[in-house]
């Protein structure tokens, strides 16, 4: 075990709800859908019964909300090798190289995909397809659509492809747990899912067998208070192959983004991201008391990779410059008129704020918005688990490393999906039987959400001390020792469960890895550390949580 992978206390193994009152059989059930889980369901669908099951409606997850856009190499002065090194660059280290050369061999075909689906990208002046900078990225290669709208048009697009082409929809629907096959544990078989009422109370449970379970339920950012995730966020995916006992890898990456509009010290909505490609249009941060964040900071200065702007304005947030200690100010007032066109959602949400982006300095916080970490897998989903696969945020294909290069993910979902898809059209793992499942049950009362959202935020954000993540450590075992098997079963109180089970996961890796790499950032050890460069995995085992694979592991 690595250092700090030290022991919680009681983690449930399972998530009680009445009894199976139902069942289904299909030949492939697609848990989420974002990107990920609606392009593997489309690509599976043509010769399989697919059904995707959210808890949510289609596009409540965090797809919809994307402002940036695609990267991909399309200019003509642009290469692959160089938007290669750009992702390496990013990763700090610990990219799969293998793996993201395919994804940037693949993202523009991607693009094209996307685009006979139906998907307007915007024009620019040749006519060609407009494309723009964000931070870490040496060219302007980011496809977008709407201007900052783009996530909702490659979900519109999806959505609609999905459904006309046949793919069965089981909204309201709650991912419980994964059910194993009869003597083949490692295999596969099913999903208990509950059945929601519009209230979030369990109107049924039941179980959906299938030949292969698609896992593309997106990241964690609700497990902070202060993120940019939308509220369906929660990190069910990760929570649910804990309990199954799978490895999760690179969890203590979260990528914060260094641009959420700020609007006050105690927000724990979901905050209003300002794209980056508002810096990739000329905006320059400045601190409270009115210098530049990143001069001298990174040859890149504002588009520098979001880990070293993110710590940055963390860093000067710290040292409080005009009595301003929790926000620095995005100055986009260059940029002129031709903002409101470029970024319309921005624009809209500034003005609610009661900011004016054409002459106002926007005031800007980092938030919570990317998990780098996940089920490890790889661009075909693979999983250690025969049946399973993992598309999407949920998984960890090797391609961002300890940090994500900006818009690199919704290319990565649409490929990985695609792959997978395609391999269920041709092939699907053979039927097992589901065995009864067991383990410990338990649920945390929802009561206790806020509290561990925000000591996450607190003490296990951008800048992370020993002292912060241990103190985090405690009070969220100490609120574990408050699951109990008597807890109603809700959508509130099964999130919350989720939400508990990966802070706590989240927190023992970033204990357990002592250097500051990519977006991992100690306030003890500043460094990357030679020794460091490799992964951890944490595991849950009989409702306690492990740290493999430390130096000398
Ligand atoms: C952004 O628009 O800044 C976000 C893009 C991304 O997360 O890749």
């Amino acid at each position: 075990m690595a250092p700090g992978g030290g022991r919680g206390t009681g983690l449930p193994m399972r998530l009680p709800a009445p009894s199976d009152e139902w069942v289904r059989d299909v030949d492939v059930v697609v848990l989420g859908s974002g990107a990920a889980g609606l392009a593997a369901a489309l690509a599976a669908r043509p010769v399989r019964e697919v059904l995707i099951v959210t808890k949510d409606v289609l596009d409540a997850g965090s797809t919809a909300w994307a402002q940036g856009g695609l990267a991909a190499v399309l200019d003509p002065g642009d290469t692959f090798a160089e938007h290669v090194r750009d992702t390496l660059e990013a990763g700090a280290g610990l990219c799969d190289e293998a793996a993201v050369t395919a994804l940037v061999h693949d993202a523009p075909t991607a693009i094209t995909y996307l685009e006979r689906l139906g998907a307007a990208f915007d024009p620019g002046h040749d006519g060609e397809r407009a494309l723009t900078r964000e931070g870490g990225h040496s060219r302007s290669r980011i496809v977008h659509a709407g201007g900052d709208r783009s996530g909702a048009e490659i979900q519109r697009t999806l959505d609609e492809n999905a459904v006309n082409a046949g793919v069965q929809v089981m909204s309201r629907a709650f991912a419980l747990d994964l059910v194993f096959g009869e003597g083949t544990p490692r295999q596969v078989a099913g999903v208990r899912i509950a059945r929601l009422a519009e209230d979030g109370s369990v109107e049924s449970t039941g179980l959906v067998t299938a030949r292969a379970v698609v896992l593309a339920t997106g990241g964690f950012g609700q497990v902070f208070a202060s993120t940019s995730n939308p509220p369906a966020v929660t990190g069910d995916g990760h929570a649910m192959a804990l309990r199954a006992g799978i490895a999760l890898r690179d969890l203590e990456f979260v990528q914060f983004h260094p641009t959420v509009l700020w609007t006050g010290p105690d927000s724990s909505e979901q905050q209003v991201l300002i794209s980056e490609a508002v810096r990739g249009e000329g905006a320059v941060l400045y601190d409270g008391a009115g210098r530049r964040v990143m001069e001298g900071a990174h040859p890149l200065e504002d588009l520098a990779p979001r880990d070293v702007v993110s710590a940055a304005i963390s860093a000067r947030m710290a040292a409080a410059p005009g009595g301003v200690d929790d926000h620095v100010f995005l100055d986009a007032t260059s940029i002129g008129p031709r903002f409101t066109e470029r970024f319309p959602f921005i624009s809209e949400a500034c003005r609610r704020a009661g900011i004016d982006p054409l002459v106002d300095r926007i005031p800007v916080a980092p938030a919570a918005h990317y998990t780098c970490g996940g089920i490890r897998s790889d661009l075909h989903g693979t999983t250690e688990i025969a049946g399973l696969y993992a598309v999407g945020e949920v998984a960890d294909t090797g391609v961002h490393g300890a940090n994500r290069l900006a818009s690199n993910s919704l290319t990565e979902s649409l490929v990985a999906g695609t792959n997978v898809g395609r391999a269920l059209s041709w092939r699907l793992p053979r039927r097992v039987e589901p065995a009864p499942s067991t383990g410990r049950e338990g649920l945390l009362p929802d009561r206790h959400r806020a509290a561990v959202r925000a000591a996450m935020s607190r003490h296990c954000g951008v800048l992370r001390t020993p002292e912060g993540l241990g103190a985090a450590i405690a009070l969220l075992d100490e609120v574990a020792s408050d699951v109990s098997a008597d807890v109603a079963p809700t959508r509130r109180s099964l999130e919350a469960t989720n939400i508990l089970t990966v802070a706590s996961a989240v927190l023992r890796a970033a204990a357990a890895r002592r250097e500051s790499r990519g977006c991992h950032r100690r306030t003890d050890v500043t460094a990357a550390l030679d020794e460091w460069l490799l992964h951890l995995d944490v595991v849950l085992s009989d409702g306690r949580l492990e740290v493999h694979g430390g130096p000398g592991a």
